[in-house]
């Protein structure tokens, strides 16, 4: 028994909000746009649908079960959560390790670019950005935020780092007042304001025509044909499955480790169904309705297809900094709604970054019995010094390189343990009645052959597949440029000692709780 009173949710709506604040994020405005444009257009909106259905859809319900029954256990993180499902299996909690390292690499990088959206809310309301006119400007503008026009050594302005400062501060702030008192009441401010905002600015792009004269066909509607467009030669390409999939766990923050966190607050009779379902719904019109249909045609009628791949390329982030100010020139008084943009956008980052910071927190709390200021401190510290890689060394490809490993392959892994974990071992009878459990609807029966089967299968065919295509040119870095290739050495053993670090926390709580049992 845990001597620290452990956190819960103040109101159902106040949950849903905190779910829904976690989903939508720069994934949806930023990083899905980004991977539509690095993975062809069409080619990857039915990966991505497929992988919404049979992935995203059952494993936030697996999410939210796990969650729900580990919290009963009073553990709030895979490794404890992963354990009470499968007691006599004395390695399955070193499995859950992924579900605390995983946010965790995703919470170091999110937050640099969260800042960024800050940093353009102050950039728009100088006037800066309605000063840059074109596509050129634009590009410089962000380049030369980044700081990547000095030839130095590292990257990052004065200001950008600034910026980053001020935004992980905030997010320190924000989780030092806990699930009910911080995450929750921030989300209930925060959440419903960028929808709002997106809408019109979904308007404003669905109106802007062909503003290039000179180029008719740069035109809204090939905008949207680029997205819509489907090209079947994708499918035969592991990397735009593992990509779609990845993309799916990110924006619904399943396959992390964070909803199962935010659901270990539940009590037994809480809804999981509805509540899931519903985080699902919002986010989805978020990810495709707004955040696709805003940047993606808008980034098609200023730079046409060949450059939205390009500027993709360099950056998964990058597309909505300079496409953005450009439709925002086409709008009166740009200069405040341009403030209001990015810093809508800045908010849906901070719901979405307090929730990545979650799991280390609660695994500090649950598993170590300390108390939340002072895990708080803890992760405070060691996370701020792991974010300095990716501000430093931006033009790298540190931010990408880590994206692949905490924002898409982990989450391929840790959902492929999660739902065999909980169709086969926690068993599809107990599993279905478990998820049904104070639930205000019933889902449809072929979930259940879903969950045991199809997702399992699904998510394993794409990690083998991807394995056998992809490892050996990944692990040469083939693709990457020579003189990078330190930089992404270095990120990859940070990442495996940060791993085994969370790892070797992992078995000293279990010899210290085991100690404590035999008394
Ligand atoms: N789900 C969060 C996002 O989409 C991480 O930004």
């Amino acid at each position: 028994m845990n001597k620290n009173k452990r956190d819960n949710w103040g109101s159902r709506l106040g949950m849903i909000m905190a779910v829904a604040g976690s989903a939508v994020g720069l994934g949806n405005f930023l990083r899905f746009p980004g991977q539509v444009a690095q993975n062809g257009g069409g080619a990857f909106m039915i990966p991505y649908f497929v992988s919404l259905l049979f992935l995203g859809i059952p494993l936030m319900w697996i999410e939210w079960t796990l969650g729900r029954y580990g919290g009963g256990f009073e553990h709030g993180t895979a490794p404890g959560i992963f354990h009470s499902v499968w007691q006599k299996n004395r390695f399955i909690k070193y499995f859950g390790v992924i579900g605390i390292f995983g946010p965790l690499v995703i919470f170091i990088y999110y937050t640099y670019i969260e800042s960024w959206a800050l940093g353009y809310s102050f950039l728009s309301m100088i006037g800066k950005c309605s000063q840059a006119v074109d596509q050129e400007q634009m590009k410089a503008l962000l380049v030369d935020y980044q700081g990547l026009n000095n030839n130095g050594l590292f990257n990052g302005s004065a200001l950008s780092i600034l910026f980053f400062v001020v935004t992980f501060a905030l997010n320190i702030f924000v989780i030092s007042h806990g699930i009910k008192g911080g995450i929750e009441r921030l989300c209930k401010i925060a959440m419903p304001i960028p929808f709002v905002c997106g809408v019109i600015m979904l308007i404003r792009v669905l109106t802007l025509g062909a503003p290039d004269s000179s180029r008719p066909s740069w035109n809204v509607f090939n905008g949207l044909g680029y997205m819509w467009n489907p090209d079947f030669s994708a499918l035969k390409n592991p990397k735009v499955w593992l990509a779609a999939a990845g993309q799916i766990f990110f924006t619904l923050s399943v396959g992390i480790g964070v909803i199962l966190t935010y659901a270990s607050y539940l009590s037994k009779g809480d809804d999981v169904v509805l509540s899931g379902l519903s985080a699902v719904s919002t986010n989805e019109f978020a990810e495709v309705i707004l955040g696709g249909s805003i940047i993606i045609p808008a980034a098609f009628v200023f730079f046409g297809p060949t450059d939205i791949a390009n500027i993709a390329q360099g950056g998964l982030f990058n597309l909505g900094f300079v496409t953005m100010p450009l439709v925002l020139n086409h709008i009166p008084f740009s200069e405040a709604f341009g403030f209001m943009w990015f810093f809508l956008l800045f908010l849906a980052g901070v719901t979405s970054s307090v929730s990545l910071a979650q799991p280390a927190i609660a695994f500090l709390e649950d598993e170590f019995d300390i108390s939340r200021k002072k895990a708080v401190k803890i992760f405070a510290f060691v996370t701020f010094f792991l974010c300095i890689p990716g501000v430093l060394f931006l033009s790298k490809g540190v931010v990408d390189e880590l994206d692949f490993w905490g924002g898409t392959f982990c989450l391929v892994l840790f959902a492929t343990v999660e739902a065999i974990l909980f169709g086969w071992v926690f068993g599809i009878d107990k599993a279905w009645e478990e998820i049904h459990h104070g639930a205000d609807l019933r889902i449809p029966r072929i979930y259940k052959f879903i969950i045991k089967y199809v997702t399992p299968t699904f998510l394993l065919t794409i990690l083998c597949w991807w394995f056998f295509k992809e490892w050996l040119p990944l692990i040469l870095m083939k693709g990457v440029a020579a003189e990078n290739r330190i930089y992404i050495l270095i990120t990859r053993i940070i990442l495996l000692v940060l791993f085994l670090s969370i790892a070797i926390l992992v078995r000293v709580a279990w010899k210290k709780k085991a100690a404590v049992k035999r008394g």
